[in-house]
């Protein structure tokens, strides 16, 4: 039942205010600005001896699990990557008893992820699950962990557990965080932007005819480049899957500093950017990669805090906590991926080449 919406991508789009509302209710303890995460089955002792933590998943998954890594390394300050779990399988990794490894996935099926986990706990490790359906192989497989609640998804291109699994991944850090050194404040600093998120993603929502003029407005590109820094490289990475796999138009995502050692080379009309400009300590840095593209006649989105004016077109999403900006970032770019691959007749739910799960090697 799509609800009245013409596509299960554009009512999961939609639902993600409720989504995220769901993710952290019944979660948040003010009393100590922390969050509880009933299945993670790592006591304060332990979470206090993890060194290291080593997120695994595939897709937008591991674009999850980039900005999960990020948020873990800020709030809690344990050194932490992802990195894709096909990847990670096969090449005879360090198994480290002072890591914690987290294993991510919407559907608890991947078999690159399942078998990533087995691998990891026969050798024995701690792995955790971040994971949306409710008794998958993978959330079976873990030692613990947490679900994303983001509901059942049903559109081939994942939307609303990308956002739901970036919360989850935010209420691990806090707590992580919380056991460790991020101080009361701090705690309750996070706690509050969590709980504005709801409301801002729904004000997010209420642009789409903006979002909708724009991707016209861009709809004769052969191809374009998304990029962003530090909290927004992820998101580019992510946003630029989202319109690869729906609209099959090709993109690239690249770290903005990386733009002047090979890729500005691409530049012109023909090749826009969407630029990913947070409100934090790299917009100067930001501003000056998009005077870089304008001086190569490139057109730019931004997708920013405030009206960039180096670029031609900014969509602004309200400005939330450092830490936190790219849960919504994200999100405009979602429905710009939709309305290109809407005008361009695709087959939104069901992409050419794709399935939902990816039980096979
Ligand atoms: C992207 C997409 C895929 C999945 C990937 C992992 O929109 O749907 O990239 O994210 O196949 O799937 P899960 O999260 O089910 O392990």
């Amino acid at each position: 039942d799509m609800g009245g919406h013409d596509t299960y991508m554009h009512k999961e789009i939609s639902e993600q205010a409720d989504a995220v509302d769901r993710v952290l209710r019944g979660r948040i303890d003010d009393r100590f600005s922390t969050v509880h995460l009933g299945g993670l089955n790592l006591d304060a002792r332990e979470a206090r001896g993890v060194r290291r933590i080593k997120i695994l998943g595939c897709g937008t998954s591991y674009h999850a699990g980039q900005i999960g890594a990020q948020l873990i390394e800020e709030l809690a300050r344990i050194p932490a990557d992802a990195e894709p779990a096909s990847e990670f399988r096969y090449r005879n990794p360090v198994v480290d008893p002072d890591t914690l490894y987290v294993a991510v996935s919407q559907s608890g099926e991947t078999y690159d992820v399942l078998a990533a986990v087995q691998e990891l706990k026969r050798k024995g490790a701690r792995v955790l699950g971040v994971v949306n359906v409710v008794g998958s192989a993978i959330a079976r497989e873990a030692d613990g962990g947490t679900y994303v609640h983001a509901g059942p998804e049903v559109c081939v291109v994942s939307t609303k557990c990308f956002t739901n699994t970036v919360v989850a991944f935010a209420l691990l850090a806090l707590h992580l965080g919380r056991i460790r050194d991020l101080s009361v404040a701090d705690g309750k600093r996070i706690i509050d932007g969590l709980r504005r998120l709801p409301e801002q993603i729904s004000e997010i929502l209420a642009g789409e005819d903006e979002i909708k003029r724009l991707a016209a407005e861009y709809a004769d590109a052969k191809s374009m480049m998304f990029i962003g820094r530090v909290r927004g490289y992820p998101v580019a990475r992510e946003a630029s899957l989202k319109l690869k796999e729906v609209s099959y138009i090709h993109a690239e995502a690249y770290p903005a500093s990386e733009l002047k050692h090979g890729p500005l080379a691409l530049i012109e009309p023909a090749m826009p950017t969407v630029a990913i400009v947070p409100d934090d300590d790299l917009l100067e840095k930001n501003r000056a990669a998009m005077e870089e593209i304008k001086a190569r006649s490139g057109r730019i989105l931004a997708v920013a805090h405030q009206v960039q004016e180096k670029a031609d077109h900014t969509i602004v999403v309200p400005k939330n906590e450092n830490e936190l900006d790219p849960i919504l970032m994200g999100i405009p770019l979602q429905l710009f991926a939709y309305h290109t691959a809407l005008a361009m007749g695709r087959d939104i739910d069901k992409p050419r080449n794709l399935a939902k799960s990816v039980t096979v090697e």
